[in-house]
């Protein structure tokens, strides 16, 4: 790496402690969420504090008495999005390792959460199938869908999110950038595959409006897309 670009790494990194120190700081049991995580080596792939608040305020906004989650990990994007829900509120998350789910779920019960949510292990394609099919009788039970799971299922995940929402709902993609890869058609990577054809759908699609916007911090450059099923 350029020394020019460790540079723009630290001034990331200290806006991004700046603002979250400011603005978006975690408690006790998000502290504890991520130490539990570590302890049990789970890839640091969360979502940092200050994107955790921005999907409880997307939550909030929205009214969200309905969230579903798909890619748990260690249940620390889910801690965030849970505390936008009132006390009658669901949040339902999909893991396939088992391992991240027992982490999860001592997470969310620290956090006491543990009655808000819900968390399925699995496959999150089988998940969502059953999920459909539960919900045949009442198609659009959820107002939120965040999507931060295998990316090359991504395009599979935004037309489940399409079948489980309802006008006005909101769908969040986490990391669309692809370290710049995002751009390049011919690019072979899955994941890079998964997130374009993903995007496609975002665009083309007569039920959503969508964009997409690029951030850098502390988990360097990322970005998410954000996706409105039209009224
Ligand atoms: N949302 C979390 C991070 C999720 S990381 C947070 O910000 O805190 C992605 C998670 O998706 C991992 O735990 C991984 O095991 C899970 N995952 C990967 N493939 C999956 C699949 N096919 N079905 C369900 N979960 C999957
Ligand atoms: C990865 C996955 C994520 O959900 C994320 O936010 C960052 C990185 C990954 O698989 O590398
Ligand atoms: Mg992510």
């Amino acid at each position: 790496m350029s020394q020019q670009h460790q540079q723009h790494r630290q001034e990331w990194n200290a806006v991004d402690d700046y603002f979250t120190d400011l603005l978006a700081q975690p408690d006790d049991a998000l502290t504890a969420a991520l130490r539990d995580s570590e302890a049990a080596d789970l890839p640091h792939i969360n979502v940092t504090p200050n994107q955790g608040k921005l999907l409880q305020l997307l939550a909030l906004t929205q009214g969200a008495r309905r969230i579903l989650e798909i890619g748990t990990l260690g249940g620390y994007s889910t801690i965030w999005l849970a505390r936008a829900l009132p006390a009658d509120g669901r949040l339902i998350t999909l893991e396939y390792k088992p391992e991240h789910a027992e982490v999860a779920r001592g997470n969310l019960a620290r956090a006491g959460l543990d009655k808000l949510t819900e968390i399925r292990v699995g496959p999150a394609l089988e998940l969502l199938a059953a999920l459909g099919a539960e919900h045949a009788e009442n198609p659009a039970p959820f107002d939120f869908v965040f999507i931060d799971a295998d990316k090359a299922n991504n395009p599979h995940y935004v037309e489940w999110a399409l079948k489980l929402t309802r006008p006005g709902s909101l769908i969040v993609l986490d990391n669309v950038v692809r370290g710049g890869a995002v751009t390049d058609p011919d690019d072979t990577d899955p994941g890079v595959r998964g997130t374009r054809a993903a995007l496609d759908l975002m665009a083309r699609h007569p039920k959503l409006s969508a964009t997409a916007v690029q951030t850098v911090g502390t988990k360097g450059y990322d970005g998410f897309a954000l996706a409105r099923v039209r009224d």
